[in-house]
């Protein structure tokens, strides 16, 4: 996505955001310009940050952090995606954050995706290989029950060749399945079951709306079915 997409959609989601409001911030470069735009309407809010990038990148920008004990459920989180299906379930991961974003997410009574529409999907896995989080104990047997399923499954490793290691000292594996996942939720449920797992990548149904860029052009999304609590909200009003 262009730049002035991400900041059109991370712009148009801070107007969601309402004084008093505890927040999940999620990861990535469309959120920095949440966080950007957040910072500048000085509201009094307090957010839990799915990444130790997001965190610093809060402290630099004065937004004060909280921690997942300290509050019983978020107001509202949102975060950027790597693919989106049109009932709203995405593939996240792309910045290796999804363990904390799931936990982010599943704490919010609304979760909003923001992204460009070059993100939208028919069938997740399809243009973006699913990262799966994994203890580094368990990265060949997962590696070998996920081949065995059908996957193509690469270790990812940081430019210098290093196995990455995520904000919770995992390792991540992306795994492509030849034209892409059937049926997300129960692919979400079996490879979370696999011992060893810490997070698949995909957030089945979580999200209330998507706020979708195509350059200064804001169009907001809805699933075809919605969650189960409020999603009345729109950016500038509603
Ligand atoms: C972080 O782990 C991811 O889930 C990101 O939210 C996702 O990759 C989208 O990132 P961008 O906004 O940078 O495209």
């Amino acid at each position: 996505m262009s730049e002035q997409g991400k900041r059109a959609a991370g712009r148009a989601a801070a107007e969601l955001v309402e004084p008093g409001m505890r927040l999940g911030l999620g990861t990535g470069s469309t959120v920095e310009h949440l966080l950007v735009a957040l910072a500048e309407r000085d509201l009094d809010v307090a957010g839990i940050p799915t990444s130790e990038a997001t965190a610093a990148r809060c402290r630099e920008l004065g937004l004060r952090l909280i921690t997942p004990d300290e509050v019983d459920e978020l107001d509202l989180a949102i975060d950027g995606a790597d693919e989106i299906d049109p009932q709203l379930s995405a593939t996240k991961g792309g910045g290796g954050a999804l363990l904390r974003e799931k936990v982010v997410a599943s704490m919010a009574r609304r979760f909003v995706l923001i992204a460009g529409r070059e993100k939208l999907v028919e069938r997740l896995g399809d243009s973006f290989p699913l990262p799966i989080e994994v203890v580094p104990f368990a990265i060949a047997p997962v590696t070998r029950e996920l081949t065995s399923r059908g996957f193509d499954v690469q270790v990812r490793r940081d430019p210098d060749g290093q196995q990455t290691r995520t904000d919770n000292g995992n390792a991540l594996l992306a795994a492509r399945y030849p034209g892409g996942i059937d049926d997300p939720a129960i692919t979400d449920v079996t490879l979370t079951m696999l011992p060893g797992v810490a997070a698949s990548g995909l957030f089945v149904e979580l999200a209330h709306l998507a706020v979708i860029a195509s350059g200064d052009d804001i169009e907001v999304v809805r699933p075809a079915v919605e969650p189960t609590t409020d999603a009345s909200d729109q950016p500038g009003g509603g």
